[in-house]
């Protein structure tokens, strides 16, 4: 990928001498889906692949973008001065809404940028390609530019880009996963105060399998920032009731006292889903480290079964995944990861029925559906690097 990025530099801006290549990589999220803007727990890992980007300072203001991934759109110029989103900017929308966080924040970029960019999460999987996008970034700027923030804060700033600049209003797992992840390990993280713990995802002999769906449905981020809606209004229903903060304050036990504060049905069942799957988060975490893969993987499918019927964010596609994994011998665990409506599933899978898993999952889904299913057997990696 690096050669790659490097060669179509020198391809389209005449020579790669002095040219850096960074990366940052995608995210699955093991459990605790839809809990990130409830003040609750999530356990994503960063992954291998990611995205890849090539830059060399300019000396004028001018931005040029060009993506691998996006080869009709050809090279997408711009100004590092007065940066506001427009539609005519594509994909670049996202780079240049991180641009825009850094200079919102008093941090000066005295000269514009040539930029090729590479990605290999597969599009529109749910695996977090914007999110390493803003996170490669926010790197590239803090290394290019000497700027003083954290990791913490390059994935604060790719959250507030992606949300006042790009109108998704996600929450900060996806950036933080990509800008904080470590080998082998899951990132236990605490929403409510961005406290975090590394957890080393020892499985056992088995492996994480993603499945991809390859649908995605339309409206994903309205649906999305409507789930979210509920939830603001049933926490501040709740808030008439008991003296919360966020959803994630409750327990189950609280959460049942007090649910008949929401004077709606569908809020009441959001709710609930939000307050179980940060508790089933903090036990499957603990389940971990008590070496219970067996108790892990029972609370991913009950995440599963709530986001499908509770938070209503999966889809027949998936759910064919989801319900075909669960019957091959050797599954630990298996359910919808990321923001849902399409997108991909998680599962755990011993190394001995990887291959069983693919083969007939694969099989029921294109004789359900009549659609393909792509499936990576991945590996746990690090965040951000200068390559
Ligand atoms: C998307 C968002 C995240 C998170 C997940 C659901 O990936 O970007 O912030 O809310 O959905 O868990």
């Amino acid at each position: 990928m690096k050669e790659k990025v490097l060669q179509k530099f020198k391809e389209l801006y005449g020579s790669a001498e002095g040219v850096s290549v960074y990366f940052a990589p995608g995210r699955v999220n093991m459990i605790g889906e839809h809990t990130d803007y409830n003040g609750g727990h999530v356990f994503p890992c960063a992954l291998t692949i990611g995205t890849y980007m090539a830059v060399k300072k300019r000396a004028d203001k001018k931005l040029r973008f060009y993506s691998l991934n996006f080869e009709d759109l050809g090279v997408l110029e711009s100004s590092i001065e007065g940066i506001e989103p427009e539609k005519s900017a594509e994909w670049t929308n996202y780079p240049k809404g991180v641009m825009w966080a850094f200079a919102g924040r008093g941090f000066v970029m005295d000269c514009g940028l040539d930029v090729v960019v590479s990605g290999n999460i597969p599009a529109g999987s749910g695996l977090s390609s914007s999110a390493s996008l803003e996170v490669v970034t926010g790197y590239m700027l803090r290394e290019q530019f000497g700027f003083d923030v954290s990791n913490v804060d390059i994935a604060l700033i790719g959250q507030y880009s992606e949300n006042n600049f790009n109108g998704m209003n996600c929450g900060i797992m996806d950036q933080f996963a990509s800008a904080m992840g470590k080998k082998d390990n899951a990132i236990f993280l605490n929403t409510a105060d961005l406290s975090y713990e590394y957890a080393p995802l020892v499985l056992d002999g088995a492996r994480i399998l993603i499945a991809n769906s390859n649908v995605k449905h339309k409206l994903v981020d309205s649906k999305y920032n409507e789930r979210r809606n509920e939830c603001e209004t049933a926490l501040r229903e709740l808030q008439e009731a008991v003296a919360i903060h966020t959803l994630g304050d409750l327990t189950e036990e609280q959460f049942e006292t007090y649910k008949s504060a929401i004077h709606d049905e569908t809020r009441r069942k959001r709710a609930k889903h939000a307050v179980y799957e940060n508790q089933r988060t903090i036990r499957a975490v603990e389940a971990l480290k008590q070496k219970d893969i067996a108790l892990f993987g029972k609370l991913m499918n009950d995440s599963h079964i709530s986001l499908r019927d509770d938070y209503e964010v999966s889809c027949e596609e998936i759910d064919v995944l989801v319900e075909e994994a669960w019957k091959i011998d050797g599954v630990i665990g298996s359910r919808i990861t990321g923001g849902g409506f399409g997108g991909c599933t998680v599962s755990i899978v011993k190394e001995e029925a990887v291959n069983a898993f693919i083969e007939r999952v694969g099989a029921a889904y294109t004789e359900k559906t009549g659609k393909k299913a792509d499936f990576y057997v991945v590996d746990i990696g690090d965040g951000p690097s200068v390559l």
